[in-house]
């Protein structure tokens, strides 16, 4: 069986991947790396033991890793992931792949010097509820598509320093990746409205005046969709939501993140005004079995918390973000292992980041059209 080599930098949310690496069949040796060296201690120690290296810089000139995963603060992705693909390896990085269209172009151009994967690490196209969404659209049941709706509501005080003030849209990737995903096309234009005030000094750090930015998006098949994100002193259950309207049938996110979906099915026309419905919340069923069977186990169980990665061990830990975390790290390591393109590359994760990227611009401009580049 081939084997790759992995380093995994960045163990805060990133410590939820250790594990899996360090249990995938096709990986050989994993490197972690956090400049908090207490950190990579403590997640060594809680999957049995892996390499900790001391630097990115020692991570980049070692030969004998192959792909490098990045779950490094926002600000870093853009630099770290153009030098991971420069250093002649391959490069996963967590979301968004950068805040910035020049940044995506970079990162765009290095991967094509570099002839090295780029994959953007997107949990919301690796739910349960996106395979059973996924699966409802393969087999025709949705009829046509007829709308999409995404949404991400956080509250983020509290959060590290970059965060906050964040422009709400250039975080709209959870948000924005289902719709792309599922219309099998590509946004090519947005008009967005930001509201609301929040306080002087989150509007300082990044000059956005908006605690909430709404979204219309138009993709290139012509379908449309609208995605609403908001990030601060807004009173909302969270929610990573995705919604499909199709003419047959839909689905609607639960209310809260962890609720179970609706599904809705237009039923044939009656005597009556307007067709008859019927409406069930739906339990979604884990696509564990796509995965190999040592795996199986990090798509249940809590969130991990990188304080107490003990814990989180009890509890199942990796299951966060509805099963997503193994997934993303399979398609990764394989994308690599069997020298194919991963699902989500530069084109699909740029598209995806672009969008909201360009919606915040349109925000600015009081909800002027914007026209996402294509990369
Ligand atoms: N669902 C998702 O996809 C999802 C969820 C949470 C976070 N994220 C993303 O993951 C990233 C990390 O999130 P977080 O909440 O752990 O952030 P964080 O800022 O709390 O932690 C980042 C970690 O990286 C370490 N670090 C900082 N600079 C470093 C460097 N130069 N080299 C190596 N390590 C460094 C820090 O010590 C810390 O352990 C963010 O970019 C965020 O956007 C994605």
């Amino acid at each position: 069986m081939k084997k790759i080599n992995a380093a995994l930098i960045g163990l805060g949310f990133g410590g939820a991947f250790a594990g899996i690496y360090k249990e995938h069949p096709n990986v050989g040796e994993l490197t972690i790396f956090d400049t908090d060296r207490k950190k990579a201690e403590r997640v060594s120690e809680w999957i049995g033991g892996c390499r900790i290296a001391d630097s990115f810089e020692q991570i980049l000139a070692d030969k004998s890793i192959d792909a490098v995963h990045l779950v490094t603060p926002i600000p870093l992705h853009a630099d770290m992931t153009v030098a991971v693909l420069d250093a002649g390896k391959h490069c996963a990085c967590t979301v968004p792949m950068a805040t910035s269209l020049d940044d995506i172009r970079r990162i765009v151009a290095a991967k094509r010097r570099s002839g090295k994967n780029y994959m953007m690490m997107e949990t919301t196209l690796y739910t349960y509820q996106y395979f059973y969404a996924r699966h409802m659209l393969d087999s025709g049941e949705f009829g046509r598509i007829q709308f999409f709706r995404g949404s991400h509501y956080q509250d983020m005080a509290g959060w590290p320093d970059y965060w906050m003030g964040l422009p709400p849209m250039w975080y709209g990737t959870h948000a924005i990746a289902p719709m792309v995903g599922l219309s099998g096309s590509r946004i090519c234009r947005v008009n967005c409205f930001g509201s609301g005030t929040m306080s002087e000094s989150l509007v300082r750090r990044y000059g956005n005046p908006f605690p909430v930015e709404s979204a219309l998006f138009e993709f290139e098949s012509g379908v449309k969709g609208e995605a609403t994100r908001s990030l601060f002193e807004t009173a909302r259950v969270y929610q990573e939501g995705m919604h499909v309207y199709g003419s047959d049938m839909s689905f609607e996110w639960g209310f809260s993140d962890g609720d179970d979906p609706y599904i809705t099915k237009l039923l044939p026309a009656t005597e009556n005004r307007g067709r008859p419905v019927e409406c069930a919340v739906t339990p979604m069923p884990n696509y564990y079995e796509d995965l190999p069977q040592e795996l199986w186990h990090f798509t249940v169980g809590g969130n991990f918390d990188p304080l107490n990665p003990q814990d989180s061990l009890k509890k199942g830990a990796g299951g966060g973000h509805h099963g997503s975390h193994a997934h993303l790290v399979h398609e990764f390591v394989m994308s690599v292992v069997e020298e194919r393109k991963p699902w989500i590359d530069e084109h699909l994760g740029g598209n995806i980041t672009a969008a909201g990227i360009c919606a915040h611009e349109s925000a600015l401009k009081n909800g002027e059209p914007v026209i996402v580049p294509r990369f």
